[in-house]
């Protein structure tokens, strides 16, 4: 899938999430902060756990959401992106997730509760840059072996789709997964999971 394809993708949901609740300000370029429902600024500010609609996200697509002034990812996986992960095992630092990066119910082989639906801390692990999502299969910057990750271009970290970190790349550990829990079939809290 195209980065082109993608961006339709997120516009495509954008529209649909300001249409339902009303006038909502974009912040961010490429991968534009969705809206929260819950709580308000100051209480967000103070590390309130946010709500969000997960229903839209499409296949293949990720969207960001703030919390604690931090981008969290949420990427509905694809099966063919799910299928990817089991293969990249041998090349990953920490394949089976055994720093304490994750709650231990994302301890498992897609570091997630429901198996397409990754909620990971978009911030690098190495010095904090935020990776960009590249579901391309072998582009030409990032070689033949690639089957999608996220890539962060300051220093050339690669990640795979469940937020593991590559070996041979600067930074040292997986990226961070929030503590979360689902309110219902369709609303993920983050920031809490009692
Ligand atoms: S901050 Fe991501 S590789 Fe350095």
């Amino acid at each position: 899938m195209g980065e082109q394809q993608v961006d339709k993708g997120r516009r495509r949901f954008l529209t649909v999430a300001t249409s339902a609740v009303g006038g909502v300000a974009v912040v961010g370029m490429a991968t534009p902060f969705v809206l929260s429902f819950f709580p308000s600024e100051r209480a967000k500010a103070a590390g309130a756990p946010v709500e969000v609609d997960v229903s839209k996200i499409e296949a293949g697509q990720k969207i960001n959401v703030e919390w604690r002034g931090k981008p969290v990812w949420l990427l509905n996986r694809t099966p063919e992106q799910l299928k990817s992960l089991p293969t990249l095992d041998a090349r990953l630092v920490d394949p089976a997730s055994e720093l304490p990066q994750q709650p231990v119910y994302c301890q498992n082989g897609h570091r997630s509760i429901k198996p397409e639906l990754l909620v990971a801390v978009g911030i690098c692990t190495h010095l904090g840059c935020s990776p960009t999502y590249r579901p391309d299969i072998a582009p030409a910057d990032l070689g033949p072996e690639w089957v999608g990750g996220f890539y962060c271009p300051c220093h050339g970290s690669k990640f795979d789709l469940a937020a593991r970190v590559f070996k041979g790349v600067p930074a040292p550990k997986n990226l961070e997964i929030p503590p979360h829990k689902y309110l219902s079939n369709t609303r993920l809290l983050i920031g809490d999971d009692k």
